[in-house]
């Protein structure tokens, strides 16, 4: 299951890979916001964290207006592993090597078409283990 999450700063972009996502027949948990008025990031990231850590959700994407507070809030969640993309080779790579599970997004940084791009490299990666566990072993203890 995937679990979404923004701020008003990434509502229309959260609203886009929810669109992408429906259209692509994947089912999705949205933790909100619901509309564009203000709402403090860090609150919705620690509610899309814990539906990660509960396990109802394998895989998180957080919009907020450069992905970056939502990544710094994620990344201080014990077995969260946030990266904050803006292109689509890190997007991939960071599941390939770092078994990253939640990929931040800047809904003022990004145009919807390149986000979408990130989003599918990010869902279609596959970590490899490996090396990259033993080295995801040594930040995770
Ligand atoms: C909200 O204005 C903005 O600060 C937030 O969306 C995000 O960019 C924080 O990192």
């Amino acid at each position: 299951m995937i679990v979404l999450g923004s701020d008003h700063g990434g509502f229309e972009l959260k609203e886009a890979i929810m669109k992408h996502l429906k259209e692509q027949g994947k089912e999705f948990i949205d933790v909100g916001c619901y509309n564009t008025d203000s709402v403090d990031y860090p609150i919705i990231a620690k509610k899309l964290c814990s539906k990660i850590t509960s396990k109802e959700a394998e895989i998180g994407i957080l919009c907020c207006g450069t992905g970056i507070g939502m990544s710094m809030v994620a990344n201080k969640i014990r077995g969260i592993r946030a990266a904050c993309c803006s292109d689509t080779f890190s997007a991939r790579l960071t599941r390939m090597h770092n078994n990253a599970n939640v990929l931040c997004l800047g809904g003022r940084v990004l145009g919807i078409g390149l986000a979408l791009d990130l989003v599918d490299n990010f869902l279609n990666a596959e970590f490899e283990g490996g090396r990259h566990q033993r080295r995801v072993d040594m930040f995770e203890d």
